[in-house]
């Protein structure tokens, strides 16, 4: 699903050239352009404003960088979401669907979670034993997911509520008092692009992750690192453009945190029609993605190998597809590098493979940036490419088409 993005975007200035084109109120008259570059609380102070005052409901957001999922949602996510309040996705802002596989019992973190209705969605996924937090610096964002928590919990049957929201920064979880080791899942969608400082929002959540953890999560990314005119411009970095981070810093700073190599889920183009922004952007390009990264304890690095799928995941029975790289068939033997052997082995996921060492052929697709017979992707612009390219094997969990990754 194509988005498409004109003008739009935080609070504008009488000189600002998009003045007067977007569908948004402007909340005051403040410069279109930040005069140098804005520090970490001046975003934040921006973004609160924008998100907790000037937008009030999704329709809102009809110029923003916002896409829906590239995948059809499974039965139960779409039951699931029926049953959310009107008001709660009336204000939901994502940029993608972050619903990973095999959540029963789970414990959730959802990062910038606002009006809760990913929470929502979650918490019904979960069922009673499991239990979802939901983080977000807007007040009035916390205020419309906490309202409705009693409505939910009748809803879904559950005698004491299994969801709790906190008002708080992502990049300092110890200060909302989320300890270390506690979640099986973090979740995030559309905000970290938001962040000043990323390198912050991951350190945390892998701490707060228990080893084996994963962090799945939707949000832009660029095609190269953004000019300082694009990260000092207030409306594109209201659009979750100026904020983007370049795709390949995603897997350094991953690495630098500890996390295992980033699996590319899906991607779906952005495009932007406005020529004056197109102007600024010049010829960087946007894509929204999701990744999964995993907490792989030190002791779980294994070799390659090859792994059968035991099925028996709710609404993936027949068919795991797990990322852009690897679709696990019920009862298939699939090779598998160090890297997937070790996420399958250490995470939730262990339970539902057979997992041999060291029995691998050649055609395993190899990590990202190293050769292999048929290599990974993880550039989620060559991923754009390869759904749009017509065949069979040009599908997310297909391993085959164009070479190349990095
Ligand atoms: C684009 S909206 C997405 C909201 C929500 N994930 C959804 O899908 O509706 C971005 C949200 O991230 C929150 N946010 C941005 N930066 C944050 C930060 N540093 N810490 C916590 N929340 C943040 C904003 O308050 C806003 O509610």
């Amino acid at each position: 699903m194509q988005c498409v993005l004109a003008a739009g975007g935080l609070s504008r200035s009488r000189s600002c050239p998009l003045e007067g084109r977007s569908s948004r109120a402007a909340l005051n008259w403040a410069p279109c352009i930040w005069v140098a570059t804005p520090c970490g609380e001046q975003i934040h102070r921006e973004v609160q404003d924008y998100y907790g005052k000037e937008l009030q409901k999704s329709d809102d957001l009809k110029t923003s960088a916002c896409v829906t999922s590239a995948r059809p949602l499974p039965k139960a996510v779409r039951d699931a979401l029926e049953r959310v309040h009107e008001e709660v996705v009336a204000r939901y802002y994502g940029c993608g669907l972050v619903i990973p596989e095999y959540l029963e019992s789970c414990r959730i973190l959802d990062l910038g979670s606002g009006s809760g209705r990913d929470c929502y969605l979650l918490s019904q996924l979960v069922g009673e034993r499991g239990h979802i937090t939901g983080i977000d610096m807007t007040e009035g964002q916390v205020e419309v997911a906490k309202k409705h928590i009693a409505y939910h919990m009748d809803k879904f049957g559950y005698r004491k509520p299994n969801v709790e929201f906190l008002q708080g920064y992502m990049e300092k979880l110890r200060d909302a008092g989320l300890a270390d080791d506690n979640y099986d899942i973090v979740i995030s969608n559309c905000v970290i692009n938001l962040a000043p400082d990323k390198r912050a929002v991951l350190r945390e959540a892998y701490r707060v992750l228990k080893p084996g953890g994963e962090m799945y999560f939707s949000d832009v990314y660029a095609s190269q690192r953004l000019s300082e005119t694009v990260k000092k411009h207030r409306v594109l970095w209201g659009e979750c453009l100026g904020g983007a981070l370049y795709w390949r810093d995603l897997y350094s700073i991953a690495e630098e945190v500890g996390f295992s190599p980033p699996c590319l889920v899906t991607a779906s183009p952005i495009t932007i029609i406005d020529k004056e922004l197109e102007g600024i952007i010049g010829d960087c390009r946007f894509v929204s993605a999701t990744f999964r990264l995993f907490k792989v304890p030190g002791s779980s690095q294994a070799g390659p190998g090859q792994v059968i799928y035991n099925g028996g995941i709710m609404g993936h029975e027949r068919e795991l597809v797990f990322d852009a790289n690897f679709t696990f068939k019920e009862g298939e033997v699939v090779d598998v590098d160090a890297e997937m052997a070790a996420i399958l082995g250490s995470s939730r996921f262990a339970d539902k493979f057979l997992i041999q060492a060291g029995r691998a052929n050649a055609a395993a697709p190899q990590g990202c940036c190293f050769k292999g017979v048929k290599e990974k992707i993880c550039d989620p612009f060559q991923l754009l490419e390869r759904l749009a390219a017509p065949g069979p094997a040009c599908r997310p969990g297909g391993t085959c088409g164009p070479p190349g990754c990095c």
